[in-house]
């Protein structure tokens, strides 16, 4: 026969169970039943929103003044210190990321960075060195780099030695996270070469899907979760306002471009949505980062931000840009007087760096809002980006 006290024991830890199961279930979000992920590794696939030494390495890099207020010297970032994947990378626990294209000191233990300055979805058409060339390295090119990179650390891991410890263990690429912020550099690519911004819109569709044929081959050879910038308002960034004046918003961004970004976003997430579908092991985050960039032109106010149209390292102007290219860094000729195009004093205070990318102060706050999943589809946070769903 059961003591009675005994009995007393199990109602009380009945009911206790109950009192926490209650408390669980009343007071946690469905975000926070979710366990968190752990991400042993990062691959990151992009352009310079994202090049952490890519293009530095390879083939041009970008000067002093660039890198002072981080680094306080140049870091192969077009910015004056860091980037978005770098607070990402360091959220998740990691050192920043090692360019893939650099041989020079690097460690990809824990991933690797295949973005570079200039990079497009597709084959661009003047490609560097020709004049207003892009990138060589497409996102077909880097998505190769990576299945590279994928079979040959195999190699030389097993081969052992000083080398076997820089290289990301097997087991890492199910589990890492796949980053991708690319496109802002496919439509300038239109307008540059001359097409009506209605041209450069209808090629958005074939963008896109070059884009998803490369989240596929990285399905496919075995990974699994999948983190997707959409692309940022480009009416917004002197390199847009200077080149190609147009009507503005009431922020003062060139509307039509923004509407080309917006229609490519559009597009994006439907592919996100299409993906889903087709990959069905795969957890795909799309995250807006179109909004949270527009917030800063919209309110500098409200983060500590003046004049966001204006570049902070420039030649002067209504934008402090004057050119088709980055100038920042550069000593040219303007009315026929020689500047160097140098910081301003307080690049803290500014959104825009050198004219199309973004300041530290800028992408630690665009971090920190995108990190939480307010802006994400499913609306998980970074830390649980490997599910696929909220439940
Ligand atoms: C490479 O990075 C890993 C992960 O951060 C670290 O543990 C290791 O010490 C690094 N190796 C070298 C040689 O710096
Ligand atoms: C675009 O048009 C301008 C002016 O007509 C011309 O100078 C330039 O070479 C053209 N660019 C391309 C890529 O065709
Ligand atoms: C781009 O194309 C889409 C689909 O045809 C259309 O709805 C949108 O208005 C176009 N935007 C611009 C700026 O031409």
């Amino acid at each position: 026969m059961e003591s009675p006290r005994i009995t007393v024991k199990v109602i009380i830890s009945l009911f206790c169970s109950y009192m926490l199961l209650s408390h669980y279930i009343t007071t946690s979000s469905p975000a926070l039943a979710l366990e968190d992920c752990h991400f042993p590794a990062i691959f990151n696939f992009g352009d310079s929103n994202s090049d952490t030494g890519g293009m530095a390495a390879a083939i041009y890099r970008p000067p002093p003044p660039s890198g002072k207020t981080h680094f306080h010297t140049p870091a192969g970032r077009f910015s004056d210190g860091r980037l978005i994947i770098d607070f990402l990378a360091k959220s998740l626990g990691h050192p920043f990321l090692s360019a893939y294209l650099d041989s020079i000191g690097t460690n990809l233990s824990h991933g690797a960075n295949f973005a570079t300055a200039s990079s497009t979805i597709r084959l661009p058409d003047p490609i560097i060195p020709a004049p207003g060339g892009f990138s060589p390295f497409t996102l077909n090119i880097q998505c190769s780099q990576f299945l590279q990179l994928k079979s040959r650390s195999q190699l030389i891991r097993h081969r052992g030695g000083i080398f076997a410890s820089l290289m990301p263990k097997k087991k890492y690429f199910a589990k890492a996270l796949y980053t991708f912020d690319i496109g802002q550099n496919d439509l300038p690519e239109g307008f540059f070469g001359n097409l009506t911004v209605q041209e450069v819109n209808a090629s958005v569709p074939n963008i896109v899907s070059t884009f998803s044929a490369n989240i596929k081959k990285i399905y496919d050879s075995g990974g699994r979760s999948f983190w997707i910038h959409n692309t940022g308002p480009i009416g917004c960034i002197p390199y847009i306002l200077v080149n190609f004046p147009a009507q503005k918003d009431e922020v003062g961004c060139a509307k039509l471009y923004n509407e080309v970004a917006q229609y490519f976003n559009h597009k994006l997430k439907e592919a996100t949505v299409q993906l889903r579908k087709d990959l069905p092991l795969a957890a795909i985050t799309y995250v807006d980062i179109y909004s949270v960039k527009y917030s800063l032109y919209k309110e500098p106010q409200k983060y500590g931000f003046e004049q966001p149209l204006v570049s902070c390292c420039g030649t002067g102007g209504k934008y402090n840009f004057n050119s088709k290219t980055v100038e920042c860094g550069r000593t040219v000729t303007v009315n026929g007087r020689q500047i160097f195009a140098d910081s301003c004093k307080r690049p803290y205070v500014k959104v825009n760096w050198d004219g199309i990318h973004y300041t530290d102060a800028a992408a630690k706050i665009i971090f920190d809002k995108i990190s939480t999943g307010a802006f994400s589809d499913p609306p998980l946070p970074l830390k649980q980006a490997c599910h696929r769903s909220l439940e």
